[in-house]
């Protein structure tokens, strides 16, 4: 038997494979065994640890060092000076910008106020394992159900701990369940749902990863108590590594005897399988996944009736999300009201969130509910990058809504974000800085929108459009009087008619940036400027005289040759031709060149000749 004195965790979540994780255990591979070290040292490829920004990572014990940003040409360092002498690489360790080094995974600020329930295991077992799961206590959950609990029972568990459902709408679980439980038809179904085609989400698709076991366990208490002996993981074709992982669990727990024919010796029997989406935002809808499951286009349908009444195949259905399952056996193992411990009145529990966007700590996160924004975007992922300061965080993804700095001291909860205009969500949290034009931003969600929408209904497929239009009129310098109070009209009824959540919700971002940033809206039409030099025809690059030094080096660089002058008299921009592509100003040695906010005059001087000779033309 040999004996292994280190543990050496790295991870294999997306990002880290990403960015190079395979070719450091294959060089530790090779090192190792060039050293004779090869049976002293366990090897374990874990899920996503958190701060993916930081990938390659790993995790060393027995002492827990963490290591960041690891190339192969560190590896033999970590061999020689860390497993053999004892002296880990402080150079590769996490500092903070007082140069504080943080030795353990558990000192990192990252961590700190991080609350690991449906992640408990992510970043710290083999996914792949069914045997690491178990030692961590996988699957007693599931025996404890089947061999001591009624179905009634566990539903009651699930009420009592208030969990409410991660996929974004905050639905109460037992809810649902109950509905099934009640439902006499011998034929029930149970889906998860890890479609998760949000822009900048990833929480679901590393937990698949990550601890796919826990997902699995989750769902089979599940079917349990509402009746189920089937159930679906729908996951999208995108997330390769999830379905690879999941369906390895499947398997896993087949030959175990933990899934399949009297599972631990109870009536109960369950199969799961796993379809693949094809990666439309929409088919995340309950019922355009169910229509997919089916083999139809993933278009919703109107509810009521409800999955819980009428789901797949016409049966009583429940759609439970990732996280949500994620969280299912700790509630049964560790009791309701430890989960109800955490979190507000309302919002139970800890939340997965991805942070993104120009935050330094961008990865994954779990913290309890009610957490303020300030502590997420600051303490959790380390405020701002570079010099920059916080200007707005976009929450529940593109039909989310954007809050400011005076919401950094909202809790994070179900109903706070709601009345404040933004939502929950599943999870994705998109952190903004002082550079970002808003009218842009909400332009970007809205030609996601339309993008995605899958065009059954018509307040969503015309009215988003003509939503897109009008954004897109005003980032142009086309913006008139009237068109802020044409979007929020426009989006009130798209809100009120459309059939499913994407039309009803899509509206948000425009919305909630009328709400907060209405100035920048009022600065697109009236004075036909944006004042963060995003929107390319409210903004215009010059050559300041003074500072130039006639090189000549923009003017040729110029792709439409539009840059004018001599050594003498200096260079000139044309303003009429000019496309703003920027190479001028990242070519120019002396910075002479800059970005200004607004339409040049002359620009708007042709506009409205344009303007005149098409009225006089109409006339
Ligand atoms: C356009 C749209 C996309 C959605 N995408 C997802 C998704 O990717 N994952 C998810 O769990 N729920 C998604 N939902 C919510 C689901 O319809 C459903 O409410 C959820 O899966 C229920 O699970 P829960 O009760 O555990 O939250 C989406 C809803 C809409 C309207
Ligand atoms: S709201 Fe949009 S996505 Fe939903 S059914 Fe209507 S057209 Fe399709
Ligand atoms: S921004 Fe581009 S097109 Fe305009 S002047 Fe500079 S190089 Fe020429
Ligand atoms: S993928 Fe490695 S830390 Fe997230």
């Amino acid at each position: 038997m040999s004996l292994k004195r280190i543990d050496l965790l790295i991870c294999f979540g997306s990002g880290c494979l990403s960015a190079g994780a395979q070719k450091i255990k294959d060089r530790f591979y090779e090192v190792l065994q060039a050293k004779g070290l090869s049976s002293e040292i366990n090897i374990i490829e874990t899920g996503c640890m958190g701060p993916c920004d930081y990938g390659p990572v790993m995790v060393i014990y027995p002492e827990g060092i963490f290591y960041k940003k690891v190339t192969p040409d560190d590896v033999e360092e970590i061999v020689n000076e860390h497993f053999l002498k004892g002296r880990p690489v402080k150079r590769l360790m996490i500092q903070d910008e007082e140069d504080k080094t943080f030795f353990t995974q558990k000192e990192i600020p990252f961590y700190q106020k991080q609350v690991k329930v449906a992640l408990a295991n992510c970043g710290f077992i083999d996914p792949e394992s069914i045997e690491e799961y178990i030692a961590t206590g996988g699957y007693e959950a599931l025996g404890t159900v089947l061999t001591t609990m009624t179905p009634q029972q566990v539903i009651d568990v699930i009420k009592k701990s208030g969990l409410r459902g991660r996929g974004g709408g905050g639905f109460p679980t037992h809810l649902k369940w109950q509905m099934v439980h009640d439902n006499s038809s011998p034929e029930k179904y149970f889906i998860c749902n890890g479609d998760e085609g949000d822009p900048g989400a990833f929480m679901d698709r590393s937990l698949l990863e990550g601890d796919p076991h826990r997902v699995l366990e989750g769902m089979m208490i599940a079917a349990y108590a509402i009746g189920a002996k089937n159930g679906y993981f729908y996951i999208r074709a995108e997330y390769p590594l999830a379905i690879k992982r999941i369906k390895m669990a499947i398997e896993q727990a087949k030959k175990a005897g933990l899934a399949g024919n009297n599972i631990f010796g109870s009536d109960f029997s369950f199969e799961a399988e796993v379809r693949t989406g094809a990666g439309a935002f929409v088919c995340g809808e309950e019922t355009a996944l169910i229509q997919s499951i089916e083999g139809q286009r993933g278009n919703p349908t109107p509810k009521p009736p409800y999955p819980a009444v009428q789901g797949l195949y016409k049966k009583p259905t429940v759609v439970n999300n990732v996280e949500t399952l994620g969280n299912i056996p700790t509630i049964l193992l560790k009791g309701a009201d430890w989960f109800a411990s955490m979190g507000t009145e309302t919002s139970k529990g800890t939340k997965v969130f991805a942070l993104t966007g120009d935050i330094k700590n961008t990865g994954l996160v779990e913290v309890p509910m009610g957490i303020t924004l300030r502590e997420l975007i600051f303490d959790v992922g380390g405020g701002i990058i570079g010099d920059h300061k916080f200007k707005a965080v976009q929450l529940g993804g593109p039909s989310g809504g954007c809050l400011t700095t005076q919401h950094l001291d909202v809790p994070v909860d179900y109903e706070s974000l709601k009345e404040r205009g933004a939502m929950m969500g599943s999870g994705g949290v998109i952190v903004m800085n002082d550079e970002k034009c808003m009218v842009n931003v909400a332009k970007f969600f809205m030609d996601f929108c339309v993008d995605e929408s899958c065009g059954k209904c018509s307040p969503c497929r015309i009215g988003l459009k003509q939503m897109l239009e009008i954004l897109k009129r005003i980032d142009s310098g086309y913006g008139k009087e009237g068109d802020i109070e044409e979007l929020q009209r426009l989006g009130e009824t798209i809100s009120k008619l459309s059939l499913c959540g994407l039309g009803q919700t899509a509206p948000n971002p425009v919305l909630s940036t009328i709400r907060y940033f209405r100035d920048e809206y009022e600065a697109h039409i009236r004075d036909k400027s944006c004042a963060n030099k995003v929107c390319p025809d409210l903004m215009h690059f010059e050559i300041n005289k003074d500072k130039c030094i006639g090189c000549s080096l923009c003017s040729r660089k110029c792709p439409v040759q539009c840059i004018s002058g001599s050594r003498e008299e200096k260079y000139t921009i044309n303003q009429l031709p000019c496309i703003k592509c920027g190479t001028c100003m990242d070519v120019c040695p002396v910075k002479a060149i800059a970005k200004i906010p607004g339409m040049h005059s002359d620009v708007k001087a042709q506009r409205e000749a344009e303007e005149l000779q098409q009225q006089n033309q109409e006339e």
